[in-house]
């Protein structure tokens, strides 16, 4: 397909496309996507999404999988430059929120630095999405006043390079993204931090989507009940109180279909 070049008029638009469901796009992430020229989109951004790219413009799938990295990011960073100071529109789908583990702050350094214009679309990260379709109020009043977002992903070294410390103050709830094949470690590392073994817990696979599926737990009880249900990436772990609650605030009741999970990516 040939492409449209607009000397001087390029332009990035970082955009999340939130956890899966599409109807949580919000309307700039719709309206900017139907103006690109050329969409380059991540492994996580669910495929009912991708009908929203005009059919005239150039699809490049960047999907990294932990083993297998088809885009390096610097060739991503290079591609957006490329095509923007070619005077191309460029949308830069992303899973979630594009500046939650998204690695969107990176991506826009780039442009910065090359004087191309940008624009910015949070999106629902996984942490909303996955808590309110499984019922879990990530703060409650009587349950939790603070609520963090953490990395489960080991370092290159394999190491968990966590503040277990403040992970494990009363009265808050602690979100894992990319904490699936940790799970088992950081459970025990919160234990022996002083966080209570019977801390109700949840594990959130594919939320917001048709597949989702939700598991709850004690926080001794959930890397088995996880294992046993052969869990598979994308899944968030919620770990507090409030996940007690949703024993009475479920609601969303996916009808199922069948379909390939894929597995645990390193990055967005
Ligand atoms: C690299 S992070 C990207 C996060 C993304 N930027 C966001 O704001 O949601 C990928 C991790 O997000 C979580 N995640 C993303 N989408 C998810 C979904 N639909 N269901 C469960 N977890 C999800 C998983 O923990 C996954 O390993």
């Amino acid at each position: 397909m040939k492409q449209q070049t607009r000397p001087g008029r390029g332009e990035v638009y970082l955009i999340g496309a939130g956890p899966g469901d599409p109807e949580l796009l919000t309307l700039k992430a719709v309206r900017l996507l139907s103006q690109a020229d050329v969409v380059l989109h991540d492994r996580l951004v669910a495929l009912p999404i991708l009908d929203f790219i005009p059919e005239t413009a150039t699809r490049i799938d960047v999907g990294k999988c932990r083993d297998r990295h088809p885009v390096p990011q610097e060739q991503i960073n290079r591609l957006l430059l490329e095509h923007a100071s070619a005077g191309r529109r460029v949308a830069r789908l992303k899973g979630g929120d594009p500046f939650i583990f998204g690695r969107g702050g990176e991506e826009i350094q780039g442009l910065l630095q090359a004087g191309i214009p940008f624009q910015v679309v949070p999106g629902i990260t996984a942490a909303s999405g996955c808590a309110a379709y499984a019922g879990i109020p990530l703060t409650h009043r009587d349950h939790a006043q603070a609520c963090l977002f953490v990395t489960g992903h080991r370092r290159d070294n394999g190491s968990l390079d966590l503040d277990f410390p403040a992970l494990v103050r009363p009265n808050q709830t602690v979100v894992f993204y990319m904490g699936l094949g940790s799970l088992p470690e950081l459970a025990s590392g919160l234990i022996a931090h002083g966080m209570a073994p019977g801390t109700p817990a949840a594990v959130v696979e594919q939320g917001t989507t048709t597949d989702q599926r939700a598991i709850s737990g004690s926080l001794t009880e959930l890397p088995g009940l996880v294992a046993q249900a052969k869990v598979r990436a994308p899944a968030l772990i919620i770990i507090g109180s409030v996940v007690s609650l949703r024993k009475e605030l479920d609601w969303f009741s996916p009808e199922k279909t069948t379909g390939p999970v894929e597995t645990e990516p390193a990055l967005a």
